[in-house]
């Protein structure tokens, strides 16, 4: 990078900037990734401006076609990107004058900074949402095949991190795949908002040239316009309004990671995930470390500190652009690469993942999983739910002092507690007996396990 061209918009000024203050107000060490989209802008800019006639054919084409080459000497690593000219958009500007002479001065005409920045980032923003969706639908993808798998797979369910009752893998993995539904509704639900166009606004007034807004809208797929001039320059609701769906599903991850973490130590032993995805300890040779959920339950932080920032960054603008404004790019270029790395890595883990069956059983056996299942039948034989509970207590606190199951007591055992209690009570107790009486809508049982898949195949 040079400091070496000459700056486009300073004649005001009479003393040069002063270096340190050049490169601390320059943004083109990170705002450059946008080259594509302020190029594409200032295409449909040119095409509008040629349309309307304020400029004529031939100086649209020449504009395009030297739009067109910086693109090309971007792309290819040929382009000298310049401190002086402070931020992408002076740099393809002073680049473009550089290659085609007076007409590439006329491309500013009608617009301002202040709506060209605006109009990037949304534009960039748009094209990153893409990929986002798609690792999103890949990674439920996953979701829905490790649950087809282990539909009837069982396993303890959790209140408190304590053995509940039984439940079947497939049906904990559709409770991860619904928390990824309402997420990627808020992605299309933002994706509206992003997609207005703010062009047009130039610094905050308006332009006096006879621009055609639905036209540059129309030929850079915007399907709305910022409808007024001060907010179309100073809004980046659109952008917090990205991170918080971010921080949602960042928060998401992070509970699946959390879950994932426990369950690969070997005190839980549920799931293996898959050597690519853990690495070894450089002293203990033992180890086989979870670093992937870890890592992304630790940058879950960063997503949010840049949720913070951006709502930060705008509690106390007024009307219209600051040059604060600046500083939304970083943590929103951050959060866009975390969340597609994050979700990426995740999609890759999930369709890898192995699960331990038997462990998860022995386990769901261990903590006297189907105790409720014994009230509920003691219920259904006309016990009182409060006694019924008072039974089941103190049947669980004979079978630990025997080491026994509820489901490995005999009649006769059960019977101590309760008359009510009968030979079909062993219907209840196993596992299978357990999760399959749970068989209504959004239920644990294979069958309402297998219907849910089957509806979320269809939805997709
Ligand atoms: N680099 C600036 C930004 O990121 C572009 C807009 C600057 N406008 C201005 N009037 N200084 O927001």
């Amino acid at each position: 990078m040079t400091t070496a061209n000459k700056k486009l918009s300073s004649a005001r000024l009479t003393q040069p900037t002063d270096k340190f203050v050049e490169e601390f107000t320059a943004s083109v060490q990170f705002d450059q990734r946008m080259f594509r989209q302020d190029i594409r802008g200032s295409i449909a800019h040119a095409t509008m401006l040629a349309e309307v006639k304020v400029l004529t054919i031939e100086e649209r084409d020449q504009i395009i076609a030297g739009l067109q080459q910086i693109e090309q000497e971007i792309e290819s690593g040929d382009f000298e990107w310049s401190i002086a000219q402070e931020d992408v958009h002076m740099n393809i500007e002073a680049r473009l004058i550089a290659l085609i002479g007076e007409v590439g001065k006329k491309l500013h005409t009608g617009r301002s900074r202040n709506d060209q920045v605006a109009t990037d980032v949304r534009l960039y923003l748009r094209d990153m949402i893409d990929p986002i969706g798609q690792q999103l639908n890949r990674l439920q993808e996953a979701l829905l095949n490790v649950a087809e798998r282990e539909a009837d797979t069982i396993m303890p369910g959790f209140t408190h991190l304590q053995t509940a009752q039984p439940v079947t893998f497939g049906h904990h993995m559709m409770a991860w795949y619904e928390m990824l539904v309402r997420d990627a509704e808020r992605l299309e639900d933002c994706a509206k908002r992003v997609n207005s166009l703010p062009l047009g606004a130039a610094a905050l007034a308006g332009t006096t040239f006879p621009i055609d807004r639905e036209m540059t809208a129309s030929l850079l797929g915007f399907d709305r316009i910022c409808l007024n001039s001060l907010d179309a320059v100073s809004d980046r609701d659109f952008a917090i309004e990205f991170n918080s769906f971010a921080s949602i599903l960042m928060m998401h991850l992070s509970r699946f990671s959390e879950e994932l973490i426990i369950w690969s130590s070997a005190q839980f032993d549920f799931v293996d995930l898959g050597d690519a995805f853990c690495t070894g300890s450089s002293i203990m040779p033992q180890k086989k470390n979870p670093d992937v959920p870890e890592l992304i339950r630790g940058k879950t932080s960063r997503v949010y500190g840049n949720m913070f920032n951006l709502l930060t960054l705008m509690k106390n603008q007024p009307l219209a652009y600051n040059k604060d404004n600046q500083e939304d790019k970083e943590p929103l270029f951050d959060t866009i690469d975390t969340l597609l790395g994050s979700l990426r890595v995740y999609a890759d883990m999930m369709s890898v993942i192995t699960v331990k069956a038997d462990n998860m059983r022995q386990a769901a056996l261990r903590g006297y999983a189907t105790a409720t299942d014994l009230a509920d039948y003691l219920v259904r034989k006309g016990t009182p739910f409060r006694d019924a509970h008072e039974v089941v207590g103190l049947s669980v606190a004979y079978g630990i002092k025997h080491k026994k199951d509820l489901s490995e007591l005999t009649l006769e055992e059960l019977q101590q507690f309760s008359a009510n209690i009968e030979q079909d009570v062993f219907e209840v107790l196993t596992l299978e007996g357990s999760v399959a009486a749970r068989n209504h809508l959004g239920g644990t049982a294979p069958e309402q396990v297998k219907a849910a898949i089957q509806k979320a195949r269809r939805q997709r």
